[in-house]
């Protein structure tokens, strides 16, 4: 017996239930919307002359159904571009990228990320850069497969590539194809869909080891890698690659290892610890990021809750940035009443845009400019836990680590009264960095078993 499952309202309509009969000679009788009462009812004496139609599953009705065993199951595909969309969402509109995202849990998205915000080794430039030169040349990518550590910025990095490149990240996730009763299918709609829209595209497959568990995975993935190539053979407009990212890879190893062969990915990479170079770009990176902070944020945020607050602060010590608040207010002679009429975004708006003020401000927060001793830090960061996180030439903080570390002595240094300076008033950076201990240095074994499974991957 048949059991149609149509999502699109088409088939219910009358010219809808008269196309598929014809499909279907054989059928005589169509049943619409059963339950599981419906179902118990009827008179089975003809099966095959008979058919229900559904946009819910046979196991939807009941668990009696999940083998199928009593229905034959037919799914009738949507009739909208590229069989994602019903035809009452193409007539009300619905874009293909919502569709996506309703019904694969595709997100697509452009980043405003770029390798400048994205401390690496001139070896992964290359690659990257090698991306673009292909393409241009007509030699389509692959793309990465991207492990490491917590927090040495494997999803960081594809996002900074997307943006360097200029390329739309599409995020997704293989689960959600697993999930599904047709995953196949709905991947050949995914396939159809980029097909018919030429464009620059990086399918981002972010932890894909806590998606790949079990048979069904792998035939998804077999042929999700399959389509990908076809969808680059096929479509000379188009660039398209896969950017792979997982933590553990050990498991991946072992039932997966088609994903490691030569050629399935144009580069399979393991990022390690920062080379010191690199840990060094990486505090410039975040003290730049952070002096802007301090200009696009701190100071002009400071100045209105200065001028339009009621009370005192509590606090009895006296932050920097109030500091430099109040001599901002004083020497530029800022109309308090002025400020007191707008609301706080018509004021930094037009602090933006009121170039004059602006310019003054910058000039008096230059005085103030948050500067890093950078080797300084670094060194006293090795002193500190060499002994704990020993690897040659490697630094002993991830760049996440890093950032964190920016940020709070940042904080400390404008938003609260400095409790790291000794008795001269200078910082005690081995103090400080006592309160960050190296994840290196917590879970030392964990890192060191990640590390020697990713011998033969290349290492940045
Ligand atoms: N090389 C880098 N340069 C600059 N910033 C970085 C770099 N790597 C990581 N970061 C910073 O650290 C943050 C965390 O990185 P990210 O989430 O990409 O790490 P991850 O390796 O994906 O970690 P997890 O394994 O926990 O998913 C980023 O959002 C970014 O701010
Ligand atoms: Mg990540």
């Amino acid at each position: 017996m048949k059991y149609f499952y149509a999502e699109d309202e088409y088939y219910y309509s009358q010219v809808g239930r008269k196309e598929l009969l014809k499909n279907y000679t054989e059928v005589d009788k169509l049943m619409l919307l059963p339950d599981l009462q419906t179902i118990r009812d009827t008179d089975y004496k003809r099966p095959e002359e008979l058919a229900f139609l559904a946009p819910y599953t046979p196991e939807e009705i009941s668990p009696l159904f999940k083998t199928n065993l009593f229905f034959e199951v037919i799914r009738l595909p949507n009739r909208g571009k590229g069989g994602l969309l019903t035809t009452g969402q193409v007539r009300e509109g619905v874009g293909l990228d919502k569709a996506l995202s309703v019904k694969l849990g595709v997100s697509m998205f452009n980043v405003s990320f770029t390798m400048e915000d994205y401390a690496t080794t001139p070896e992964l430039m290359h690659y990257i850069n090698l991306i673009e030169e292909k393409f241009e040349h007509g030699m389509p990518s692959k793309g990465f497969f991207i492990s490491g550590i917590p927090g040495t910025g494997k999803s960081f990095l594809v996002k900074a590539i997307a943006g360097h490149l200029g390329y739309m990240l599409v995020k997704m996730s293989l689960a959600k194809f697993k999930a599904m009763t047709n995953g196949v299918e709905a991947l050949e709609h995914f396939f159809n869909f980029f097909e018919k829209q030429p464009g620059k595209y990086i399918l981002w497959l972010d932890e894909i080891e806590k998606t790949l568990v079990g048979e069904e995975s792998q035939e998804i993935l077999g042929e999700f890698l399959t389509s990908v190539n076809d969808v680059n053979n096929a479509n000379i407009d188009s660039n398209f690659f896969v950017m792979a990212t997982a933590n553990k890879i050990e498991k991946l190893l072992q039932s997966n290892v088609e994903l490691f062969r030569n050629g399935r990915f144009d580069l399979v990479m393991f990022i390690n610890n920062p080379t010191v170079e690199t840990a060094k770009k990486t505090f410039k990176i975040y003290q730049d990021k952070h002096q802007e902070l301090l200009i696009t944020r701190l100071i002009p945020y400071g100045i209105y809750s200065y001028i339009t607050r009621k009370e005192q602060p509590r606090s009895d010590t006296t932050p920097k940035i109030r500091i430099i608040v109040e001599r901002i207010i004083k020497e530029l002679n800022i109309d308090k009443k002025l400020v007191q009429s707008k609301s706080k975004k018509e004021f930094l708006d037009e602090i933006k845009k009121e170039t004059e003020l602006g310019d003054k401000i910058i000039k008096i927060a230059e005085e103030y400019r948050f500067s890093l001793e950078i080797d300084l830090i670094m060194r006293s960061s090795f002193e500190l836990w060499r002994a704990r996180v020993s690897q040659s030439g490697r630094f002993v903080y991830t760049p996440a680590e890093i950032e964190f570390i920016v940020e709070d002595i940042f904080n400390n240094k404008y938003l609260i009264k400095d409790t790291s300076l000794d008795s001269e008033g200078k910082v005690n950076y081995i103090q400080m960095l006592k309160r960050y201990v190296p994840l290196g240095a917590s879970a030392t074994d964990t890192i060191q078993q990640m590390r020697s499974r990713a011998d033969n991957f290349l290492e940045v």
